[in-house]
């Protein structure tokens, strides 16, 4: 399919876990894909791996001048600038609040508010030169509620669903739709690494045993919602939350001999 046909997508974070995923597939659906990322080595092999459609630049989400440059790889190498993910993020070590230093609560924040705060601000003039596009969030199903020893990264998704819902109104105008994905667990180094700072990986008290659909999600099932998103078929779509967790936030499945 070529869904993305003439389109050039930026994804933040693409040089792996579910960017790319992402990457792939929309390069997959015709897109020119402009990986963005802090892993260089990463980043330059899978464009060398796509081919001419494919860019990696240096592109770490608190720098807005590195934002610029990946606006101006784009629009240089491929005419334009269509659709945003701002799919980079990080994750705090788990402890209380009264345990987290500001360090801690500042550094989460700075990547994943102020670099998805950025992306939408330096990114717009070009969406608006193309005349419209999409952006897309990444969340996280604790943006639905409150989770102990997450406090910085619970706060920090809430954070990008007012940015997602006050973005979505200021530029509907423009054709530019903004909506948010908050993805449940999924099988990426998120969770199969400890955080920076911690010695437990999530994987390793985390089980999807109990919940309707009883595995980890992967990176696959957010593409695909990525691609609905972001395509022209959700045209009329902006400002909305999609989670996508297999029923995680509906809490434990009941068994059928206990029902
Ligand atoms: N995996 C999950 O279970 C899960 C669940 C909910 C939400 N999410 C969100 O999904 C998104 C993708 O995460 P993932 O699962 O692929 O994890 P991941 O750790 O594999 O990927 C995160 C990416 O962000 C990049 N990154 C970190 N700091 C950056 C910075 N300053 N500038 C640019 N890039 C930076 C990393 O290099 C990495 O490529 C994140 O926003 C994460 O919060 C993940």
């Amino acid at each position: 399919m070529t869904r993305f046909a003439n389109q050039t997508v930026l994804v933040t974070g693409g040089t792996g876990g579910q960017g790319s995923s992402h990457v792939r597939a929309f390069h997959a659906e015709g897109a020119n894909v402009v990986i963005g990322g802090i892993d260089a080595e990463r980043g330059a092999a899978l464009a060398d791996e796509l081919g001419p459609r494919a860019r990696f630049v240096r592109l770490d989400v608190r720098d807005e001048s590195s934002w610029s440059a990946a606006v101006h790889t784009a629009e240089s190498a491929f005419g334009s600038l269509n659709v945003l993910v701002n799919n980079a993020g990080v994750q705090n070590p788990p402890a209380t609040i009264e345990n987290t230093d500001q360090a801690t609560w500042s550094r989460i924040l700075d990547v994943n508010v102020s670099g998805a705060f950025l992306g939408v601000k330096v990114t717009t003039p070009a969406l608006r030169r193309a005349t419209g596009g999409a952006i897309v969030n990444v969340g996280s199903i604790m943006a639905m509620g409150g989770t102990a020893h997450y406090a910085p990264y619970v706060a920090s998704k809430w954070a990008m669903r007012g940015l997602t819902r006050t973005a979505a109104l200021e530029l509907g105008r423009d054709n530019i739709r903004v909506n948010t994905i908050h993805p449940g667990v999924i099988a990426t180094p998120f969770i199969h690494e400890p955080a920076a700072g911690a010695t437990a990986a999530i994987s390793d008290f985390y089980s999807p045993a109990p919940f309707a659909v009883p595995r980890l999600g992967e990176p696959i099932d957010v593409t695909r919602l990525l691609l609905f998103l972001t395509s022209t078929a959700a045209s009329f779509i902006t400002g909305s939350e999609y989670v996508i967790d297999g029923g995680l936030q509906l809490g434990p499945a009941l068994q059928a001999e206990t029902a």
